[in-house]
């Protein structure tokens, strides 16, 4: 059997498109343009990579982008009062701060400093808490997760009574997603480094979700036949094949996986492109929720 592709950069494009008519529905109804604020500390290239790329996903659907920059020895004060001013500025409707965060900078602060009606990432912990509640709707649902989620509905791949395995438990991807799965009524398995016969776990899941950000680390033997395959790491692996001497792979090895899977991401081109459109769709979200339309 060869797997069904979801292609992640197809599907985020079609989502791009509702978008930009939600934003445009927004300015003929209140003149108002969504704004997304992205506070980036220090120079971390790839978080200064990502920070770009959110900005440029902003303009090409009308989102307005505003851009904090601080020093990566910014004080935990001056970084709080940055986030303050996002907090009252009517124009910002979503608040990012690029994570990780300089060790001496106190996150779990930072995050919770946020408005709970900005929290576009979905990180305040009482967005966490919500989502990790029964009945509990947080205002917002980290993007990564979401996006998961949204691939798996928008190929029509049901959720519920199905065994899902969550593969890792970082706090951006693997437990909400975890916890969006288990309130689509999935029988949920979480896996991380201590788990035994991981192999076994793995091949017990309907829908698998792999997010470890270990270089092809789940094999196609590990599959179950037909399973619905989401993998959202993006590991670099030396190549001097290749011009920049590495490339891109996933937490699965594909190339065996697609042999086996009823349905596979790509990676690149699964996840990712739906990260950034979910941050889009929540900024939006949050703008028609501030003008009550
Ligand atoms: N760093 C890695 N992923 C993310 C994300 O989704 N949001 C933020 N703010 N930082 C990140």
């Amino acid at each position: 059997m060869t797997a069904q592709i979801i292609d992640g950069k197809a599907i985020a494009a079609a989502i791009r498109g509702e978008i930009a008519q939600d934003v445009q529905d927004l300015l003929t109804k209140t003149g108002k343009a969504p704004g997304l604020a992205t506070v980036l500390v220090g120079e971390r290239p790839d978080s200064a990579t990502y920070v770009r790329m959110k900005k440029k996903a902003c303009a090409e659907v009308g989102i307005q982008s505003f851009s904090v920059e601080l020093p990566g020895d910014v004080s935990q004060e001056q970084l709080l009062q940055a986030v303050q001013a996002l907090n009252a500025n009517p124009d910002v409707h979503g608040i990012l701060v690029q994570l990780p965060l300089p060790g001496h900078i106190d996150e779990e602060e930072i995050l919770g400093a946020i408005s709970l009606e900005k929290d576009v990432d979905g990180f305040h912990p009482l967005n966490i808490g919500r989502l990790s509640m029964k009945r509990r709707d947080p205002l917002f649902v980290p993007c990564t997760p979401r996006g998961c989620i949204e691939l798996l509905d928008r190929m029509h791949i049901p959720i519920e009574g199905k065994q899902a395995v969550v593969l890792g438990r970082s706090n951006i991807v693997g437990l909400p997603v975890a916890m969006l799965l288990l309130h689509r009524n999935a029988t949920l398995t979480i896996c991380h480094s201590r788990t035994k016969n991981l192999p076994d776990v793995v091949r017990s899941a309907d829908i698998l979700i792999a997010a470890v950000g270990r270089a092809e680390m789940v094999k196609g033997s590990w599959i179950k036949p037909g399973a619905a395959v989401i993998d959202v790491g993006t590991n670099a692996v030396d190549d001097p094949s290749a011009a920049k001497g590495y490339r891109l792979v996933g937490d699965v090895d594909f190339a065996e996986a697609k042999e086996v899977a009823g349905y596979i991401t790509p990676s690149p081109g699964g996840v990712g492109p739906m990260t950034i459109i979910m941050l889009l769709r929540n900024t939006v979200d949050s703008a028609r929720r501030a003008y009550g339309v």
